[in-house]
């Protein structure tokens, strides 16, 4: 079935809403959850789901949302695609779990051979299974001090990479994400991320001498790193959690001639950025930067709990025995996977690239329109928008962000927050340009709303 179809006749594709929000069944659920579910999760809003459906959630009363946020870049091909939910049917009726750390299953080397093959720059590669993306990180982490000899990393501020302590270590995120953990992994020293509109040296991109990454042989190699002891620069390509940003194409082509210097590893975390959520396959594929490490997860599987780190073959060269995972590679979850992906390659990155263009065509004049939106940017369906309190100061305005998440759920259109006061578009790859319409409509009128 296409997709066109599938949203079409299976979908109404408009928000619906039938009660208050939260309805009463909702609110009885989390008056539980409170009394009950660890406290660190942060919900922005009262969104109690019960069922999904291509770009579309209902809650637990009736209610329809218009999901913008694919359950944080997660299911790519939308919630519960037929064809994923069929993958998923028959392989749990066959086989759910035989530990592919322990034994041998097909489906697990038709993955691995398929992500070998996509992976940005056409080497050879291998890969290994986890089941988030904090594993997949924590994998790559491993394998690099593995690989070289070397054990310290540079990773960026803003940038986010999990939550387990070694991918924690590089998080450069929200300080609340460290507060009372520590010690860190040592090792790790984070730079400014290439977020041109906030330089952290004041250029302007077109004229920079991308200074963001000469600090690295300027100043961190010369004084507190030797180079001999570094692993590896970890980065997202393009910036999530930190608030959508896109780095200019001289920031790729910088590292990589900084990392061949030296012989450090470069790793890729395309947790968010890749299942081609940016319009290809890859956000490294944009930039014709090829990665020796890439870390996957979030839209891997369209839902299913998977993540996979890919290497080059020369760089995964481990012993048996050096790092597994029980669940990693679970059959269902790569059954899901091989049905996402064959989605993405038939249409869904195509419509990631047709829909982002359009919805980013619009979204790009609102920084000349709006006194409090400062900056657009993105690439595909990652999407982010900047709210500002002021032009001159750029000052940030967390709390219009806040707010416009508050005032979009109460007219049925999920959207979340990312960085300190940018929110993020990350829809499932399946929204119709009328859906895409429809929330950015609501989000205008949001805005002027907030901002009369
Ligand atoms: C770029 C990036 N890396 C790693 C992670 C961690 O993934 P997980 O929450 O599956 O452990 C995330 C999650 O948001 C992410 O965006």
């Amino acid at each position: 079935m296409s997709h066109a179809t599938f949203t079409a006749e299976t979908t109404q594709g408009l928000p619906s809403l039938v009660t208050a929000l939260p309805g009463p069944k909702a609110s009885a659920i989390i008056a539980r959850d409170h009394a009950v579910l660890s406290p660190s999760y942060t919900r922005s809003y009262p969104l109690v789901a019960a069922r999904g459906e291509g770009a579309i959630i209902e809650d637990v009363d009736g209610n329809r949302f218009l999901d913008m946020n694919a359950g944080i870049a997660v299911v790519a091909a939308g919630h519960c695609h037929p064809e994923v939910v069929r993958a998923i049917q028959e392989q749990a009726a066959q086989l759910i779990h035989m530990s592919g750390t322990d034994f041998y299953y097909e489906n697990m080397v038709r993955l691995a051979e398929k992500l070998a093959t996509l992976a940005p720059g056409g080497v050879p590669r291998r890969v290994y299974f986890g089941n988030s993306g904090t594993e997949a990180v924590e994998a790559a982490l491993k394998l690099a001090r593995y690989h070289t000899g070397r054990d310290k990393f540079i990773a960026f501020f803003g940038g986010f990479h999990g939550r387990t302590m070694g991918s924690l270590s590089l998080t450069g995120s929200k300080s609340v994400q460290k507060k009372g953990f520590g010690p860190m992994v040592p090792g790790v020293s984070h730079i400014p991320y290439a977020y041109c509109y906030r330089c952290a040296y004041n250029k302007q991109p077109d004229t920079c001498a991308v200074e963001c990454v000469k600090v690295i042989e300027e100043q961190l190699l010369k004084t507190i790193l030797p180079a001999e002891e570094v692993a590896a620069i970890v980065l997202e390509p393009l910036q999530g959690e930190g608030g959508y940003v896109v780095p200019p194409q001289k920031f790729f082509d910088e590292l990589q001639a900084v990392a061949r210097r030296h012989n450090i590893l470069l790793i890729a975390d395309e947790v968010q950025s890749g299942m081609g959520r940016t319009g290809k396959m890859w956000a490294s594929e944009h930039f014709d930067f090829t990665p020796d490490i890439l870390t996957v997860a979030k839209g891997i599987a369209s839902g299913m709990p998977l993540s996979a780190m890919i290497a080059r073959t020369e760089i995964m060269q481990w012993k048996p025995g050096a790092h597994a995972s029980t669940f990693g590679g679970n059959p269902v979850a790569i059954h899901a996977s091989l049905a996402t992906i064959e989605l993405l390659e038939r249409e869904l990155i195509d419509n990631a690239a047709k829909v982002g263009r359009f919805m980013l065509d619009r979204l790009r004049t609102w920084p000349e329109r709006y006194a409090n939106v400062g900056d657009v940017r993105g690439m595909g369906l990652m999407i982010g928008i900047e709210f500002i309190k002021d032009k001159q100061t750029r000052e940030r305005h967390p709390a219009l962000r806040d707010r416009l998440e508050q005032m979009m759920f109460e007219r049925g259109v999920l959207v979340l927050g990312a960085g300190q006061n940018s929110m993020r578009l990350c829809p499932p790859l399946v929204i119709t340009r009328d859906q895409a319409e429809f929330a950015m409509d609501t989000l205008e009128q949001c805005l002027r709303e907030a901002t009369a």
